[in-house]
């Protein structure tokens, strides 16, 4: 059986969501949007965060930063110790203190990085170990960074679709030992090691990855994802996982998803009601 573990997540109010500019190639700023839309799919999102026992912080959004939304790449903390993050793309750059201000506001253990990476965009962390994406936004250098802050393992993966420019967009962790990915997303000796340390993992078709069900949150048991990924559902549902499907259509526009809009909070007390 599946058991849940409470988390404690951090998420930011899509008020000033748009797509202005591009820096992945599902931006299209031609394209129209709508800011209440979002809000409306997000709030979805967060509501069932929170029926699932979950607590959910919020941090300020901040007009002209429309991807702030994208609270996973606003740090990653681990044992509640934080390495800010630092953006690739001028545009996103101010995201960086604001996440960082927020966390040194609350007392939080922090780490100025000295390279750019995305926080959770590129850091996965499954179990003890940290899977690092590289390839389209985090410096590779990030990497022995966060191994040192963390004092964790951390197995670097090259990126080689931009498709797929982060690594929760090509890769989801399900539990301690369990990961689902899309192989095509990988270079052949990422896919090496993947198919080395999860054996067993549970393997994303060219659909469910372009609906971005990849970009999933587990909790142990509940994995929210893509409501459009449903070869995702079944295959986690047959692993005794439970599925649970939403619809953040407004935000894909900006190459987005569930697991984009939540930043995870480890090793804070506040994990449990
Ligand atoms: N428009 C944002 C960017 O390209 C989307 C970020 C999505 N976040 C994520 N964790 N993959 O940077």
């Amino acid at each position: 059986m599946r058991v849940a573990r409470p988390r404690h997540y951090l998420m930011c109010r899509p008020e000033h969501f748009d797509v202005t500019y591009s820096i992945n190639p599902w931006m299209r700023p031609e394209k129209p949007t709508d800011a209440a839309i979002a809000v409306l799919q997000w709030e979805r999102l967060r509501s069932l965060f929170l029926g699932l026992g979950h607590r959910v912080e919020l941090i300020d959004p901040l007009p002209g930063l429309p991807d702030m939304v994208f609270a996973a790449n606003g740090a990653t903390v681990v044992d509640g110790r934080v390495l800010s993050a630092s953006f690739r793309h001028a545009e996103r750059v101010p995201e960086g203190p604001a996440y960082l201000a927020w966390f040194r506001e609350r007392g939080f253990p922090c780490h100025e990085a000295e390279f750019v990476n995305e926080g959770e965009g590129d850091y996965l962390v499954v179990g003890r170990r940290v899977l690092a994406g590289n390839g389209f936004r985090t410096d590779p250098r990030s990497h022995a960074e966060a191994a040192s802050w963390f004092g964790r393992e951390v197995v670097p993966l090259e990126l080689v679709d931009p498709r797929y420019y982060h690594l929760d967009t090509a890769l989801a962790a399900l539990s301690d030992d369990e990961v689902a990915y899309y192989p095509d997303a990988f270079s052949a000796s990422s896919r090496a090691v993947l198919r080395e340390l999860y054996p067993d993992a549970v393997l994303a078709d060219d659909h469910d990855a372009e609906v971005f069900g990849l970009n999933a949150v587990s909790d142990g048991k509940h994995v929210v994802l893509a409501q459009e990924a449903l070869g995702l559902h079944r295959a986690l549902a047959e692993r005794g996982f439970t599925p649970i499907g939403v619809d953040l259509s407004e935000l894909l526009k900006a190459g987005g998803s569930a697991k984009c809009c939540t930043l995870e909070l480890r090793g804070t007390s506040g994990g449990a009601r």
